[in-house]
C-alpha cells in the first residue's frame, strides 16, 4: 500500500514530536504492508524558501534513520497545503508538490469551504498543470450535499481522497457515515492514513481497506491504496 498523506515527519507540525515516534510510526505502517509513506506536514500560502530547506533537511535526517534501521518503506516528500489566497505562488517549492516534481499536490480546505470555491480552486490549478489531491473531502459537507457536485469537482481535475480512518468511526459517526457515503456512490480516488501519532490517530490505512473492501470488493479497493496512489508516487498522467 501507498499512504500519500501524513504526519510522520518529525518535529514542524503537530504530527510526531520527534524521531523516534516518527521511527514508531513507520514501523506501525510497514507492519500493515505500507511499502511507501510521502510524508505531507502542513504547510500554507505563506511558505518560503526557508519552509522548504527545513523540510527537506529534516525529511534527510528522517530517510537517513530508515534506511539504518532498515524499516522497509520508500520515502517522499510533499506538503499538506492549506488553502490560501497565494496557493499558486507557492507551488514552485520543491517541498509543496510530491517529490517536488510539480505536478500532483496535497490541498486542503477550511471545513466549512462551500462547493464552489473547492470547484473553482481545483480549476484554476488544472489550467494551471497543476492536480490537487483533495485531502479528507468527508469533512467538506457542502461540497459533498450531492454525487453531481462531488462528480464536477473530479471532472474538473481533483483528485478525492479520504482519511482511512473515518471509514472506521475515528471522527464519529457523522464523518463515517459521509466517508461511506462518497464510496458508495464511486467517487473516491484513494484512501490515505493522515497519521498524526503512533496511538489512536496513526496509520490505520489497513483499517480504512479493510472497511472499503466490504463497501465496493477487493478489486475497486485495492485501487484505492495501490494503483491510484501509484500513479501520483510515480507522476503518472491522471485518467478517471
Ligand atoms: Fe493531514
Amino acid at each position: 500500500m501507498i499512504d500519500l498523506h501524513n504526519h510522520v515527519l518529525p518535529g514542524v507540525d503537530d504530527g510526531a514530536y520527534d524521531l523516534e515516534m516518527a521511527l514508531r510510526m513507520l514501523d506501525i505502517a510497514a507492519g500493515q504492508g505500507i511499502t511507501h509513506v510521502a510524508c505531507t506536514p502542513h504547510g500554507h500560502d505563506r511558505m518560503n524558501e526557508e519552509t522548504d530547506r527545513l523540510y527537506q533537511s529534516v525529511f534527510l535526517e528522517l530517510q537517513k534513520a530508515v534506511e539504518e534501521l532498515g524499516i522497509p518503506v520508500q520515502l517522499a516528500l510533499g506538503t499538506e497545503i492549506m488553502l490560501g489566497v497565494e496557493l499558486l505562488r507557492v507551488l514552485h517549492l520543491p517541498c509543496a508538490t510530491y517529490h517536488g516534481a510539480g505536478k500532483y499536490f496535497l490541498l486542503e480546505f477550511p471545513i466549512e469551504t462551500p462547493f464552489e470555491i473547492i470547484l473553482n480552486v481545483t480549476t484554476t490549478a488544472h489550467r494551471a498543470n497543476r492536480r490537487p489531491v483533495l485531502a479528507h473531502f468527508e469533512r467538506f459537507a457542502r461540497a459533498m450535499r450531492t454525487k453531481e457536485y462531488v462528480k464536477k469537482i473530479r471532472e474538473a481535475g481533483a483528485v478525492i481522497s479520504l482519511d482511512a480512518g473515518s471509514l472506521v468511526g475515528q471522527f464519529g459517526a457523522v464523518i463515517e457515515k459521509r466517508a461511506r457515503q462518497l464510496l458508495e456512490w464511486d467517487v473516491v480516488d484513494l484512501l490515505a492514513s493522515d497519521a498524526h501519532n503512533d496511538a489512536v490517530h496513526g496509520f490505520r490505512l489497513k483499517e480504512g481497506y479493510d472497511a472499503a473492501v466490504k463497501i465496493l470488493g477487493e478489486e475497486k479497493a485495492l485501487k484505492l491504496v495501490n494503483d491510484h496512489p501509484r500513479r501520483v508516487w510515480e507522476g503518472l498522467p491522471w485518467t478517471t
